[in-house]
Order: structure tokens, then sequence, then C-alpha cells
């Protein structure tokens, strides 16, 4: 059995927080993980999912199947350990992050460094990627139409990295990947059994910039987080 099988079986023993385990409509929690096998390219053809991220990084990164793509400066693909056992999920790129190409790297990326190191990881050992791998003008909402077409770029990152825990910060990484619109009040602090690994949602870090009372959800989260991951370990 490997590493993130068995990680599975003792999270199912241990029966972790189940009767707190908040179960979206759409999730199929039956199965196991789906990983992608395949993967639509540049022009719209289907491909087999390249073997590595920076190969994937490479067949895409000159993407302009949205308008996204003829706005941005440059493509924001990810960032962090390509086997990391947590990928972060966030919106999309900010300003700072369409300038140097890398997520979470303004003010909102550093206080998720912040966050991060006050629950004891290390950015270097996550993945940190979003659900819009470009910037939209003015940092507006991501329109479902982009979200869509981004889709397959995200799930093909996801199954490339395979890792056991996913974290979603803010609404818009919660809904692409639960399928639910339902209020973040209703999704955060659990731990939602998504596709074989375990999905943690959480405020954006943005939120807490704007709303610094609130950054003790975001605490309770990370801690969270941190008891979920030391008990994989
Ligand atoms: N906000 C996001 O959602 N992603 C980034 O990369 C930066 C800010």
């Amino acid at each position: 059995m490997n590493k993130a099988d068995a990680a599975r079986e003792y999270l199912s023993t241990l029966a972790l927080f189940e009767d707190e385990i908040y179960l979206p409509a759409k999730a199929d929690v039956s199965k196991p993980a789906q990983p992608v096998s395949e993967l639509r390219v540049l022009d719209g053809s289907l491909q087999p999912l390249p073997a590595s991220l920076a190969e994937l990084e490479q067949q895409i990164k000159d993407c302009t199947r949205c308008a996204l793509g003829h706005t941005r400066t440059k493509f924001v693909f990810g960032d962090g350990d390509a086997k990391a056992r947590i990928v972060f999920v966030g919106e999309a790129p900010g300003h700072d992050e369409d300038q140097t190409g890398v997520p979470f790297v303004g003010r909102a990326g550093q206080l998720l460094n912040q966050m991060l190191s006050e629950a004891d990881f290390d950015r270097k050992d996550v993945y940190i990627c979003n659900t819009l791998k470009c910037r939209p003008p003015g940092n507006r909402d991501p329109e479902p139409e982009e979200k869509a077409t981004c889709r397959p770029y995200l799930r093909a990152q996801l199954s490339l990295i395979s890792p056991e825990i996913i974290v979603c910060l803010g609404k818009h990484a919660a809904n692409e990947l639960l399928g639910t619109d339902l209020p973040m009040k209703e999704l955060r602090g659990r731990v939602i059994p998504w596709e074989g690994m375990q999905l943690l949602v959480t405020y954006h870090p943005a939120y807490y910039l704007r709303n610094m009372s609130q950054k003790v959800h975001g605490d309770a989260d990370f801690k969270l987080l941190r008891e979920l991951f030391d008990k994989l370990n």
C-alpha cells in the first residue's frame, strides 16, 4: 500500500471529524481520485496528460483560449514542490503576480506566507496555484467561462501532484472544486472528502487584509490543517 492510500485508510478508520463532515451535493466521495488523463491544449485538441508539471507548464503557458490570455503580462502557472502533499488553490493572479509570474507574491501572498509559518509550514514544501492562470483586468471576479476554460489546467495540476490535502483559499476556489455556491461560513473549518483527498476551505488571505479581526478564523483553519497533516504522518 502506498503512503497516500495508507493515509486515507488511516483517516477513514479514525472517522476524523465524522459528525462534522459536510458532503457537498456534487462531490462523489464513494469513488477514489479520478486522475485526469487527457488535457485540452491550445489548439483545442485532446492530448495525453504530460508526465510532469514542468511539461504541463510548457504546453499551456502561451494559452489564449480566453480573453485574459490577451491582457495578461505573465501566465501564472503555480509555485512550490511538484510532489507537495498540500496544494493551496487561490482565485486568480493580481497585479504583482501578473508582473512576476508567481502566485501569491503580493500583500495577500505575504499574509499567506505568514499564516503558513505560524502553522509551522514552509512555503517551499507546499504547492500554490490559482483557479485562473491569468489576471482578470482590474482584479475583477473570474467569469464562469474563464473558470471553465482554465478548469482542465487546474485539474491536470492536481492530477500530476496528487496531493493528500487541498486547501481552497476563498469562495472561487471552493466553488470551482466543490461545485457548490454554499456560503463560506458553511464550508470553512471542516474536512471535506474530495475525490480521494481531504479538502479544507478557508477565507482568502485578501479578506483578512480587509478584516483583520476575522483572521482568528483563518488561524483556526490553519490549525486544523496542521492537525490533519500531522495525523497523515
Ligand atoms: N490572490 C489570488 O487569489 N491569487 C494570487 O496569486 C494572488 C492573489
